[in-house]
């Protein structure tokens, strides 16, 4: 999605994550109509179905790397206890094997940023959202990030959506979608 900034894009993000509620039309995932699913219920959809990638990258300060990637599998922990050795392999796909320790704070832009695409794929999700997810990150870096994207949408089969400002992005898209300001 492209857009002039306060067209919407992070709105709209969040409404098909279900982290935000629209005051009108549908929301449908998988063919499910999402929309009149009560909170209580809502956030299962949130943590199974879909991955979130932010701008500011969201990492938790004080948790290592590792630690960071296994968040959203921590209420699911004592039935599933593969998630390390997932969270281990999806770092090394992400090229920050070696650095599972390290604390976010001890890592560039790119390597966070890298950290919080592995977080959104620990639980294995059908739906990929990242709001300009090179926003904080120079050019080359910025590349490589949407390569992987296109990477986990090419062989992950996965639906990533994202919304940039970088009008390079464009041409590996699939589709881009125009918001008016
Ligand atoms: N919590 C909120 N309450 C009320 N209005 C909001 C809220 N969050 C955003 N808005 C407004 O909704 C509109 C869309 O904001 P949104 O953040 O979705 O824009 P955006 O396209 O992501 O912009 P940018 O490119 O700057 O990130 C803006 O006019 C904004 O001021
Ligand atoms: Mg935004």
């Amino acid at each position: 999605m492209v857009g002039p900034s306060g067209c919407g894009k992070t709105t709209l993000l969040n409404l098909m994550g279900a982290l935000d509620k629209p005051t009108a039309g549908k929301i449908f995932l998988e063919g499910k109509d999402i929309t009149g699913i009560p909170e209580t219920s809502l956030y299962k959809i949130r943590r199974e179905k879909v991955g979130f990638i932010f701008q500011a990258y969201h990492l938790i300060p004080t948790l290592n790397v590792m630690q960071n990637v296994l968040v959203p599998a921590l209420p699911l922990k004592a039935k599933n206890k593969h998630y390390p050795d997932r969270a281990k392999e999806l770092l090394k796909m992400v090229g920050l094997d070696g650095k599972e320790k390290r604390r976010p704070g001890e890592l560039s832009g790119g390597e966070q940023q890298r950290v919080a695409i592995a977080r959104a794929l620990i639980l294995d999700p059908v739906l990929i959202l990242a709001d300009e997810p090179t926003g904080n990150l120079d050019l080359k870096t910025g590349r490589k990030i949407f390569a992987l994207l296109k990477e986990l949408n090419l062989t992950g089969e996965k639906t990533v959506i994202t919304a940039t400002h970088d009008q390079k992005i464009k041409e590996l898209c699939g589709r881009v979608i125009f918001l008016k300001g």
